[in-house]
């Protein structure tokens, strides 16, 4: 594999992009309007810089690896690559329109990977003529720091594109889990109920965000508390996933909490909206 291609240069895709880059892949990285692409490449900047100002690698590896990313604005350039991966948002009508016209557009062979982190890899599959090509990668953020890429099979995914999707997660210095397609896969469904349960705790008084946070980080060797992580990861996107649990299993410990609801319809997203369990407007 040499040529992969991402969709979406948001958090994620940016991250991923500039993984493979730096791994030696040519990137092909897309996105609906140049802006984006802006943001995109500027975050991929500023992240390499760190490497560069402590000294790991040069300005001139920065540079190489910067040049290995060719930007587009058409999802026709998709057809380029041995593999996609969609890091666009997290709406499943939105997917399943991609993941059809990618089908139409990409030579049969091409695998075609989604970062979902909870959308159904089986269903994404279905709307294509080549499900057994169709897997799930998800990457954790930040994605040039994370080792997990949770390599999702739908009900179709073939041994050899699992094969081949693991070969190329080791390529990028990461280390693939094979998980089985269903709600939350195994990292949102182990994670999204504790998130929720320190929710909970906060809403009913057992302790202050920032004790939850320190019993956690103190306690149990966490980097950040589940608070504070679920800030990192957005609560719009801590509630959707919440949701995609309680829907899929129909089970009442999936219920979000309503502090995380309610923080959601003030537009309290965590450190993307400025507001979250802590105050980042500073
Ligand atoms: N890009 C590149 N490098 C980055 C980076 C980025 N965006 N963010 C941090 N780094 C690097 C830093 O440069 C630093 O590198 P060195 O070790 O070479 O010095 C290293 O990562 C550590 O960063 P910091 O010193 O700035 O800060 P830290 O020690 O507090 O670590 C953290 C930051 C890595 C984010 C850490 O707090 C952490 O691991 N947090 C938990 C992250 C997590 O759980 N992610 C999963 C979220 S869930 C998800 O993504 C999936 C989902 O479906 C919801």
């Amino acid at each position: 594999m040499q040529h992969i291609v991402v969709i979406g240069a948001g958090t994620m895709g940016n991250g991923i992009a500039h993984t493979a880059a730096a791994s030696g892949l040519e990137v092909t990285l897309i996105d609906v309007a140049q802006e984006f692409l802006d943001r995109g490449m500027k975050a991929i900047s500023a992240n390499l810089q760190r490497g560069v100002d402590k000294g790991k690698i040069s300005a001139g590896d920065k540079a190489e690896i910067i040049g290995r990313i060719r930007q587009s604005t058409s999802v026709a350039d998709a057809a380029a690559g041995d593999l996609v991966i969609e890091a666009i948002l997290e709406n499943l009508a939105a997917k399943s329109a991609l993941f059809r016209q990618l089908d139409e557009i990409t030579p049969p062979e091409t695998i075609l990977a989604s970062n979902t982190s909870s959308i159904s890899i089986t269903r994404l599959g279905a709307v294509t003529r080549r499900p057994d090509k169709v897997i799930g990668m998800h990457f954790m953020n930040p994605v040039p720091v994370m080792t997990l890429v949770e390599v999702i099979r739908g009900i179709a995914t073939s041994d050899e594109t699992y094969g081949r999707v693991e070969d190329l997660a080791k390529r990028m210095s990461k280390t693939a889990i094979e998980v089985n397609d269903y709600p939350g896969f195994v990292s949102n469904r182990v994670l999204m109920p504790m998130i929720n349960e320190a929710i909970f705790a906060l809403y009913e008084g057992v302790a202050t965000a920032e004790s939850i946070d320190g019993v956690m980080k103190l306690g149990m060797n966490h980097p950040m508390g589940p608070l504070q992580l679920a800030d990192f990861i957005g609560l719009d996107v801590c509630l959707a996933i919440l949701r995609v649990l309680q829907e899929g299993f129909g089970e009442p410990k999936y219920r979000p909490c309503p502090l995380l609801v309610k923080m959601v319809d003030a537009g309290w997203l965590g450190k993307k909206s400025g507001r979250g369990f802590y105050d980042y407007r500073k």
